[in-house]
């Protein structure tokens, strides 16, 4: 089975053709950093523009690069939620016209269960169960997944998402955008041991695998405020790398908890903040415990995880109708409920 899916959730303007939920024919990721650098974020109005505008070449550019004409794609899926409610309905409706133009199903898919496929794309992953990580710049979630579709939340981030903190940190530092990748290659320059930023506890009960990133967030922010007034000098590199270790080890502690609890021996990591060089490296060092990252790419927002997961909803004879609408949120994404595409 041929799958189109389409990816505009956020700034990335992307769309692919996937085989059977595996064999990836085309990824194409046309990124809008470019026009929301100079406003350290993404300006959602220019997200929308834009893929308004180039939708249409990055769907024909997916079909040309797989060699294939409209007609031979069985299926189009498109994320429906969580993300960007003006630039979902670009890639939503786009998706549904040519679904319905060509006859083909349609299938609507959430962002997050796409992103916890992604890293089973052109590779085999154990079976379910395993413990998910999904960290991006929206969410933070540690879950379960009993199938690629029946997910319990375990944790989440009760404030700030891990990659809104890199963002706003890189932000107030003036350390590039986006800010994750940009904190990343710089802490290979500083010392993580310069600045001792404060690790949240742990939660108990109920809580136990929830985290925290607002008070990591305000205590780098408040130190270049002391900074500016001592007019000391310091390396940005530095505070590169301590915050990034005490980013990671607020993640890694919870789901080290998982696992013991759950004797759960597997994680798949998805997300944006799943590209973090010390995240992979800290999980990797693990030996007791079999952890899988997407590559690179498709670590951030693409097309081939939407293609990809749409296949297993179609092999189990399910679709979406053409009525279906985006949402900027899932409500159904809640701790212990099973997310529905
Ligand atoms: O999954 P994604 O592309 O979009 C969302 O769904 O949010 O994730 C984007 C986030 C941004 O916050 C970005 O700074 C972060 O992922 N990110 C990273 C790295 N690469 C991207 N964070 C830490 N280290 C990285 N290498
Ligand atoms: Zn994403």
């Amino acid at each position: 089975m041929t799958i189109l899916g389409i990816e505009t959730s956020c700034d990335e303007c992307a769309a692919a053709i996937v085989d059977d939920g595996r064999i990836i024919r085309s990824n194409v990721i046309a990124t809008q950093i470019p026009f929301h650098a100079s406003y350290n974020g993404v300006v959602p109005e220019i997200a929308s523009r834009k893929h308004t505008e180039w939708i249409d070449s990055v769907v024909q550019e997916a079909l040309n690069r797989a060699g294939l004409e409209p007609s031979e794609i069985d299926a189009v899926a498109a994320t429906a939620h969580p993300g960007l409610l003006g630039s979902l309905i670009v890639g939503m409706s786009f998706a549904k016209a040519f679904a319905w133009a060509k006859n083909k199903a349609f299938i609507a898919v959430d962002h997050i269960l796409a992103h916890l496929y992604a890293a089973q794309l052109c590779r085999s992953v154990p079976d379910y169960p395993f413990l998910g990580l999904l960290v991006s710049g929206g969410h933070s979630i540690i879950c379960r997944a009993d199938d690629f579709d029946t997910v319990t939340v375990l944790g989440a981030s009760i404030d700030d998402a891990v990659g809104e903190a890199f963002d706003k940190v890189a932000k107030h530092y003036s350390l590039g955008y986006p800010g994750g990748p940009a904190i990343d290659k710089l802490s290979h320059e500083g010392s993580s041991l310069a600045f001792a930023f404060p690790l949240p506890s742990l939660h108990k009960g109920e809580h136990r695998y929830d985290i925290s990133y607002s008070g990591l967030k305000n205590a780098v922010i408040n130190q270049l405020e002391q900074f500016k007034r001592t007019e000391d000098a310091y390396s940005k590199a530095d505070i590169a790398a301590s915050f990034q270790k005490t980013a990671v080890a607020i993640l890694t502690r919870a789901l080290f908890r998982a696992v013991e609890d759950t004797n759960i021996k597997v994680v798949v990591a998805g997300g944006g903040v799943a590209a973090n060089s010390l995240l992979r490296s800290t999980l990797e060092g693990r030996t007791d415990i079999q952890c899988i990252f997407p590559s690179f790419e498709l670590c951030t927002d693409n097309g081939a995880m939407v293609a990809g997961i749409a296949y297993h909803y179609l092999a189990r004879g399910e679709s979406s109708p053409l009525s279906a609408s985006p949402s900027a949120r899932v409500s159904s994404f809640r701790r212990n409920a099973r997310p529905r595409p």
